[in-house]
């Protein structure tokens, strides 16, 4: 992909601690793909979206907590602040002017129609509950803010994962209708391309990870928790010896999705022949959990115990951020108020 001079925007909700799924299928590649759009002369701009997180979260000190957490995990994982532009949403606050333009060009359609407001009234519906029960105008609302996040930098493209494809669409529309209201371009439309991730790491009782199920490999625990959440990964009672397909293992999938590939391959032989035991497996597992995270790890609490450090990081990103921000709303409020 050909990225030089695009900009290319991901917001990332802090929802809940991370753990080595979201580290697979989120964490890492996002991080890469920074490296990828900077060392190609592209603008990467990547910002903690609590405005977004409020909508479901009303515990201040849950979400400020959170929020720290992501912010030391992306900078621990390699992100570089001086070169992607890293903020938290809630310091820019042109977004939110920008917002309330967005909203008067926005048909109500637009939101009706939209999965996440749709699957919380059909979960209603399902309930027997009247159709908006517990549904607040920010979650209603949430395409809008996230359209103000991407138009306000002229983006060029926003990597996704499948959940997110529509609110692209939606921001590119609503760039769309103003645009043609005005009969120039004053926002420009942006793409989305799907980061589908590659590694898909399993939860140690194999559901898919996620904190809910109580399942999973947390990121930046000590080593004996990994080990306890390795020990407990879920195996078969089959003989050692006898011949296995791999894909059918949990302890491979898990393994296939964090391990190099060197591991995978030795691993994957030992299935296939039979005679490599899952005790064998787990060790190998946790070394190389142990040998992905451990550096990060200690950098990651190296930042959360001098936090003052990232909220500076944090400040100075978002001011480099509205400079950017800056001449897209001034340029957009020629146009609405004919200035
Ligand atoms: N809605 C996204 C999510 O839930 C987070 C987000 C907010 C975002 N603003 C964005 C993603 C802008 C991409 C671009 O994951």
């Amino acid at each position: 992909m050909d990225l030089k001079g695009k900009t290319v925007l991901t917001g990332i909700k802090p929802t809940g601690t991370l753990h080595f799924g979201n580290y697979a299928g989120a964490l890492k590649p996002a991080v890469a793909l920074g490296h990828e759009v900077n060392q190609q002369g592209g603008r990467h701009v990547m910002f903690v979206a609590d405005y977004h997180a409020i909508n479901a979260l009303k515990d201040a000190p849950l979400l400020k907590r959170l929020t720290r957490e992501i912010a030391c995990a992306y900078l621990a994982c390699g992100l570089d602040p001086n070169k992607s532009y890293f903020y938290r949403q809630s310091d820019v606050p042109e977004l939110f002017e920008l917002t309330t333009i967005l909203m008067a060009y926005t048909p109500k359609g637009f939101m009706n129609k939209a999965h996440a407001y749709k699957a919380a009234v059909d979960k209603n519906i399902a309930k027997g509950e009247p159709n908006d029960a517990g549904i607040n105008m920010g979650l209603y609302t949430y395409p809008v803010l996230m359209a103000a996040d991407i138009l306000a930098y002229d983006t060029d493209l926003v990597p996704v994962g499948k959940d997110q494809v529509q609110h692209v669409e939606i921001a590119a529309d609503i760039a769309g209708a103003i645009n043609a209201h005005f009969g120039k371009q004053v926002l420009k439309q942006p793409n989305y391309f799907t980061t589908e991730a590659t590694e898909v790491v399993p939860g140690i009782d194999g559901r898919k990870m996620s904190k809910s199920y109580n399942n999973v490999i947390p990121l930046f625990a000590d080593d004996a928790t990994l080990k306890k959440a390795v020990m407990g990964i879920k195996t078969d009672s089959q003989d050692i010896n006898a011949p296995k397909n791999p894909d059918e293992i949990l302890l491979y999938q898990i393994l296939k999705g964090i391990a190099p590939s060197g591991i995978v391959a030795e691993v994957r032989e030992g299935l296939e022949k039979g005679g490599m035991g899952y005790g064998t497996i787990k060790k190998m597992l946790l070394q190389a959990l142990i040998d992905e995270i451990g550096e990060k790890r200690e950098k990651y609490n190296n930042y959360l115990t001098h936090y003052d450090e990232v909220e500076d990081m944090l400040k100075t990103g978002a001011s480099r951020a509205r400079k950017l921000v800056l001449p897209v709303l001034e340029r957009t409020k020629d146009a609405i108020f004919d200035r």
